[in-house]
């Protein structure tokens, strides 16, 4: 129905329009719990083009592929809360433009909506493989709850399941797939998995890993065709002529930002929308926060762009404090993520060893080829340490495997920028607060 919606208090920008929130998951949803924790009794539309409401990802990839983690659980709020904050949630509702000067954003059925401040929270899409035969049937993308169900459905005892790219995506899929009794190959364009995030030091770590759990890792693997049968695909055809069988396969090369209505309505983009330290736009009446935002952090003296569930946690926080006109609203934390993957212990009766178990928290920010040097805290082999990047003797980075309570003295010897002592960094009885 077209028409145009306003709200009924204004955030400084309009008489009686609300705030808007174009991307109703995780950031979203965040941005629309910061405002009303900041005391903002105005009008809050979240506008969404999924059918669900806000949900969280990582459990897509992990507990909930694995059907470890029931589907009430992978939501940011109870189904109330958006009627009890008096939020506006308009689902299955795509916005198609933006209108800067007018304050009002269009929607797929042409109905508008005012605003007196805008918030984008509009995401990621993945990178579509652009080889021929990667549109058939049986060929997966993780994104969405319903694409994890379609991968779960696949992941049957015995089936052979090839993964294209051994990123984050790639690695978690393996993985669960070896968890409910796949065959996997993974099939890497670079040389190790994860090169680009974590470097050759320790991205040989997470190959030596799911190699023992039984992952057949290819690297420099380029897919040339992704062959079928009857509209079905049946295996990965590679530039070196070598075919592998697959009853699916699951591609995970990446992701772009969802800059479109951005770039559309002439704000600035460049690998996501460019925003300054409190995360407004080229426009002063529209933000953006999350995967989508390129963030100018005051701590690296440049602009970031983080795709990590703690980024879209926090990330509104500051977004919404900062179009609440709070002059203070900066974002400089430090960048976070963490995975998580378990395999069956060798022994029945015995507990998951930490060789069975990948459980880490990462720390910081490394460009590739960024660092100089990596030092290990702790027993690689067991998979009980601490990984430091360092360039010119400060710790950039930090990755603390199945250890734990590590990540405030790891965040403080990032943001200190002071130089450090590496073996004593490197030895687990120096306190890291000593180091
Ligand atoms: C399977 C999976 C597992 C992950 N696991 C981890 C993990 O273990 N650890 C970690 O740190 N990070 C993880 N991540 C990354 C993390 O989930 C993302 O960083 C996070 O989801 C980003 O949140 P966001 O709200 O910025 O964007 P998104 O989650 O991408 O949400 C954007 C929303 O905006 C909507 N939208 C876009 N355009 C429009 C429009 N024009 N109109 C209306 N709606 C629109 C989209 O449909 C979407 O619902 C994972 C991601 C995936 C996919
Ligand atoms: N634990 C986590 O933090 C986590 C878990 C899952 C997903 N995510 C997020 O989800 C998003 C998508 O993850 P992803 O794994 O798709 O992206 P990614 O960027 O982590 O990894 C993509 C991988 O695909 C490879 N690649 C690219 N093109 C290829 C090709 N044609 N053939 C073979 N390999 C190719 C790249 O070299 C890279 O190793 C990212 O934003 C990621 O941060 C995060």
């Amino acid at each position: 129905m077209a028409g145009t919606d306003s709200g009924t208090t204004g955030a400084g920008g309009g008489q009686d329009r609300p705030i808007v929130i174009v991307g109703a998951s995780l950031g979203g949803a965040k941005a629309a719990e910061a405002l009303r924790e900041a005391g903002y009794r105005g009008g809050i539309v979240l506008i969404g083009e999924e059918h669900e409401r806000p949900y969280e990802r990582p459990p897509l990839s992990k507990g909930y592929l694995l059907g470890k983690t029931p589907r009430e659980k992978i939501y940011v709020h109870p189904p109330q809360w958006y009627a009890e904050h008096d939020v506006t949630l308009r689902l299955g509702t795509a916005v198609s433009s933006i209108d800067p000067a007018a304050h009002t954003v269009t929607l797929a059925d042409d109905g508008r909506v005012e605003y007196a401040k805008l918030l984008l929270t509009t995401g990621s899409v993945p990178r579509r493989l652009p080889v021929p035969g990667a549109d058939q049937g049986g060929v997966l993308y993780l994104r969405r709850v319903e694409d994890s169900e379609r991968i779960k459905a696949a992941l049957r005892p015995g089936a052979r399941i090839a993964v294209v790219g051994a990123g984050w995506i790639g690695l978690e899929v393996a993985a669960a797939a070896r968890a409910a009794g796949a065959e996997v190959t993974v099939l890497e364009a670079l040389e190790l998995p994860l090169l680009r995030v974590l470097g050759r030091e320790v991205a040989q770590v997470f190959a030596d890993l799911h190699r023992e759990h039984g992952v057949d890792l290819r690297f420099g693997a380029e897919v040339a065709e992704l062959t079928g049968d009857g509209g079905t695909v049946s295996g990965v055809r590679l530039g070196d002529g070598t075919t592998v069988a697959a009853d699916a396969v699951v591609v995970g090369i990446g992701i772009s930002p969802a800059t479109g209505l951005a770039e559309a309505a002439g704000l600035e983009v460049d690998n996501g929308i460019k925003t300054d330290r409190h995360l407004r736009t080229s426009d002063p009446d529209v933000y953006a926060a999350g995967d989508v935002a390129n963030a100018y952090h005051p701590l690296f003296g440049k602009h970031v762009r983080v795709e990590h569930w703690a980024n879209a946690v926090n990330q509104p926080q500051t977004a919404a404090r900062a179009l609440l006109g709070e002059p203070d609203a900066v974002y400089d934390r430090v960048p976070y993520f963490f995975t998580d993957a378990e395999w069956t212990p060798r022994h029945p009766d015995e507990p998951v060893a930490s060789r069975d178990k990948l459980s880490m928290e990462y720390l910081g920010y490394v460009e590739p080829d960024g660092y100089d040097r990596v030092v290990f805290r702790g027993d690689v082999k067991a998979n009980e340490f601490i990984a430091f990047w360092l360039k010119d003797g400060r710790v950039l980075a930090g990755m603390n495997m199945n250890i734990w309570d590590v990540t405030d003295p790891i965040r403080n010897l990032i943001v200190s920028k002071r130089v450090v002592d590496a073996d004593r960094l490197a030895d687990p009885n120096v306190p890291l607060g000593e180091v």
